[in-house]
């Protein structure tokens, strides 16, 4: 059967392709392209469509002049999970601080409580429904991490969830193991044992086809460096590639340590150091910056962006959406915040949640920009520029969103 052959034109493209210095945001004023099945067959300026290719085309969509750009890919999400931390968060405003709420008990484990207590079909429709709000902002793909769950039996039913909510909702999901997240109480005071623990469930959770990547939390009130290198040992024998929560709350050199097994990333990165920045620039890994738990924990360290510019190190930006220090479903407040706390342009703010949130999940094949072969996911905004996305903030500019050329569904 052939696949329809689609001329989407009268657009204002914002393709982010190519370099950012030489093509700001990727731009064609009169732009125009033909997608062939899911994917992107040509884009370009509309009058340079290659005859042959307009001779083929099936159906014709007028987008009116609105702006495009690639769908959103937030790179960093913990979905799946049950119950809120709404009251921790009237603690913290009381005084009380996150370590402080974690070592209590409070903190991830109160989650881990939650989760383990909800059924499967709960946890599923939970993660659909924040992962329908992400649409309705433009969010094509989405990484979900496990780490809510921390023991085999409930790290796979919430990577299973993970992968139902692909299904669900056509969003393409990237899983992450994240079981390294916290000690479950039942291994309290026995943290190495629980490594141990994660070690031997890996090559299973693997096995059924539930993990993409590797993630873990080196912190203070999480792992240390040497137990985070045993996790990644394991990933590595797996053929998985790893990330890291790094250097949120402090340094600890773990993204050195995480760009030492090649990392897709490092994540939050506030108390990222110079010896830092230096290896994720060799190792080519993505920093990924996460401004709504620098907001929520009302965190006065800035993550060194001018340090990562300098070193050419790649800025992703994403929700980090969880229940604990960034509850937010809105990639599009992610742009203004960090612009306004991160000193974020507004182009590389939309890089970081286009062609930059793709490469922190190893997508960049597929997502992130509009160019010829990549699966045309994009997002047709009432806006005159781009820019604005950043401009704005509390309000919804989407018309449309489409996943592999056709209209998605986000209710
Ligand atoms: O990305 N830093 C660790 N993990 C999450 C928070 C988890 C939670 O508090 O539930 C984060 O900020
Ligand atoms: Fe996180």
């Amino acid at each position: 059967m052939s696949s329809t052959i689609t001329l989407w034109r009268h657009a204002r493209l914002a393709t982010m392709a190519g370099d950012a210095a030489t093509t700001p945001w990727g731009w064609i004023e009169r732009g125009a392209f033909v997608t062939e099945g899911e994917r992107l067959a040509w884009v370009g300026d509309g009058s340079a469509l290659p005859a042959d290719l307009a001779r083929r085309v099936t159906r014709e969509v007028d987008l009116g002049g609105a702006c495009v750009t690639p769908a959103l890919v937030d790179c960093h999400t913990h979905l799946v999970y049950a119950g809120d931390r709404a009251r921790e968060f009237e603690l913290r405003l009381q005084g009380a601080s996150y370590e402080e709420i974690a070592r209590a008990g409070g903190g991830i484990r109160s989650t881990v409580a939650a989760t383990r207590a909800a059924g499967d079909d709960e946890l599923l429709a939970l993660a659909t429904a924040r992962a329908r709000a992400l649409m309705r902002e433009g969010v094509a793909a989405v990484e979900v991490k496990s780490g809510y769950g921390l023991s085999l039996e409930h790290e796979a039913r919430c990577l299973r969830a993970a992968r139902r909510v692909a299904a669900a909702t056509g969003l393409t999901v990237r899983t992450t193991c994240l079981a390294a997240h916290a000690l479950p109480p039942e291994f309290d005071g026995r943290a190495d044992d629980y490594v141990d623990a994660v070690v031997s469930w890996l090559p299973q959770l693997t096995a059924e086809g539930l993990v993409d990547a590797v993630d873990a939390f080196c912190e203070r009130i999480a792992f240390t460096p040497a137990q985070t290198r045993r996790v990644f040992e394991a990933a590595r024998t797996l053929g998985l590639p790893v990330k890291l929560h790094a250097e949120q709350l402090s340094d600890q050199g773990g993204a050195q340590l995480a760009a030492s097994f090649g990392a897709l990333s490092c994540d939050h990165l506030e108390h990222l150091s110079a010896e830092g920045v230096a290896a994720m620039a060799a190792a080519g890994t993505v920093a990924v910056l996460l401004p709504g738990a620098y907001y929520f924990l009302r965190d006065t360290t800035l993550p060194p962006v001018q340090a990562l510019r300098d070193a050419g190190v790649p800025i992703a930006l994403a929700t980090d959406h969880n229940p604990g220090s960034s509850p937010t479903l809105s990639p599009l407040l992610m742009i203004n915040m960090a612009c306004t706390l991160f000193r974020l342009t507004p182009e590389e703010a939309v890089r970081g949640l286009t062609v930059n949130g793709a490469r922190a999940l190893g997508l960049s094949a597929s997502h992130g920009t509009l160019e010829t072969g990549k699966r045309a996911d994009f997002a047709v905004w009432d806006l005159a520029h781009p820019r604005e996305l950043a401009y704005r903030f509390g309000v919804n500019p989407l018309r449309r969103l489409v996943l592999g050329a056709e209209e998605a569904s986000t209710s």
